[in-house]
């Protein structure tokens, strides 16, 4: 099977990948460490971001049990949105402004980490809202100079924002999700502790767990980094280079360790270890696709988001409709990869592969379609929506769909092949 992947670098093209990862403090009770090592990096006043159900539990109070005893002054804020909007980050920048803080820990889930690192932004760098935005919603201005230390502790086993440069919001006034993007904001410790996940219900397990199964996919799958022209200066190099045999290496195995533990993890919450392994599952994943970048799904995903009507989840915040992210990129991944599939086939069949997928009638399919069946199945078994009209989408909705998508600009030069607004009409109208 052909494959786009062979990183032959050809005259003119990129040749080269950079290594960009924070660094990362692993295992059970690691959040007893946050303080020294908050200490360490010259911390004296630090806020310490969660959101309302996380401040109650267990590793907010050990996380800001180490930072006082550390010697450190703490303070609390426990304002965060989940799936944040522009102006709940805002409203969080404000508080940081106020508190005259010279460091930051995250203690939740990618909504507190990513209000975190905006608050930290803004605070530090003051601009109107969108001067950071991704073009074309917002200006994409550069961020100007360093940040305070921050150090990012998940309580869900998904996004890997503590690994990434990536803070992501809903812009209310346009129903699109879209977000800042700068190596300066990616935390400057990650420490990832599986115990914090003990107390996750079965639907943060599934939804955050299809976001680490599509980060590391769309990573797998994305455009080869030497299909890129090369920068004409290494600070121009893109922090999504396009998939690399570094963002290879944790894609493959984050895609092998799902296979095993995903349904296990969402079916048990006593099944420490399959908890731990989803944890590490999207350690992985958040190292891959911060140094390559998603592509489709995820460019689908803040469209679907962003335009929600009625649909909530149980065990989630009900007070507004809101699709979590996780159920935003899975729901139409299935659709996508069969349109990504023609382009590189051997790596859409590997994925499919390690996620278990029944090869017996393998001879009779595309590998896009053996990907999306398979992930089909995972969906029913971890039961979350299968389909967009499940989540109140119709036909009529196709075209608002395709205009908050076709502006991702960023995700969808990534993907493996040119995608057009007519494809992704047909992507969505497959994906209902
Ligand atoms: N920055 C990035 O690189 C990146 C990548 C992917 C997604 N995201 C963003 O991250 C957000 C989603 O983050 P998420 O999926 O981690 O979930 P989340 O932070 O939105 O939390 C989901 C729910 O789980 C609860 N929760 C969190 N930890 C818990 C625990 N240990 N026990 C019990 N309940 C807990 C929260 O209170 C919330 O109700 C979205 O806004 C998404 O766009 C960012
Ligand atoms: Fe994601």
């Amino acid at each position: 099977m052909s494959c786009a992947h062979a990183y032959l670098p050809t005259h003119g093209h990129e040749g080269l990948f950079t290594l960009d990862a924070a660094e990362v403090t692993f295992g059970r009770g690691a959040l007893r460490e946050v303080g020294e090592l908050a200490r360490s990096l010259a911390a004296t006043r630090v806020a310490l971001f969660t959101d309302r159900v996380v401040a109650a539990l267990e590793p907010v109070e050990r996380a800001r049990r180490s930072l006082v005893a550390a010697g450190l002054d703490v303070v609390v804020y426990d304002g965060v949105r989940v799936e944040p909007t522009d102006a709940s980050f805002l409203e969080a920048a404000r508080f940081a402004r106020e508190g005259r803080f010279d460091a930051y820990v995250s203690v939740g889930g990618g909504s507190v980490i990513d209000t975190c690192k905006a608050a930290a932004l803004y605070a530090t760098w003051p601009a109107d809202f969108l001067a950071y935005v991704n073009a074309p919603v917002g200006e994409a201005r550069p961020v100007p100079g360093a940040l305070p230390p921050h150090i990012a502790c998940p309580t869900t086993s998904g996004t890997g924002s503590e690994l990434t440069g990536i803070a992501v919001c809903d812009v209310l006034a346009l129903h699109a999700k879209t977000g800042i993007a700068s190596r300066r904001l990616r935390p400057t410790r990650a420490v990832v502790d599986p115990d914090a996940t003990a107390t996750l219900p079965a639907s943060v397990v599934a939804a955050s767990g299809f976001d680490v199964l599509c980060h590391a996919i769309e990573s797998y799958t994305a455009r080869p980094y030497t299909a890129r022209l090369a920068p004409a200066s290494p600070a121009l190099r893109p922090m999504s280079q396009g998939a690399n045999p570094w963002s290879d290496v944790g894609s493959a195995e984050a895609l092998r360790l799902a296979g095993r533990y995903f349904l296990r993890a969402v079916r048990d919450a006593t099944d420490h270890e399959a908890r731990a392994q989803m944890m590490w599952a999207a350690t992985l994943a958040g190292v891959a696709f911060g140094n390559a970048g998603v592509h489709v799904p995820h460019a689908m995903a803040y469209a679907i988001a962003g335009n929600v009507k009625d649909f909530t989840m149980p065990d989630y915040p009900r007070d507004a409709p809101m699709v979590p992210h996780g159920v935003s990129v899975i729901v139409g991944a299935p659709a996508a990869f069969r349109f990504t599939g023609a382009s590189c086939p051997s790596r859409h069949h590997e994925a499919a592969d390690w996620l278990g997928a029944d090869l017996r009638h393998a001879a009779d399919l595309h590998p896009g379609d053996l990907l999306a069946r398979t992930l089909e199945g995972l969906m029913r078994d971890a039961r979350v929506p299968v389909g967009l009209t499940a989540l109140g989408y119709t036909d009529a909705d196709v075209d608002a769909l395709v205009g908050g998508t076709i502006v991702q600009k960023r995700l969808l030069d990534n993907a493996p092949r040119a995608v057009a607004r007519d494809d992704l009409a047909h992507i969505f109208r497959a994906a209902l």
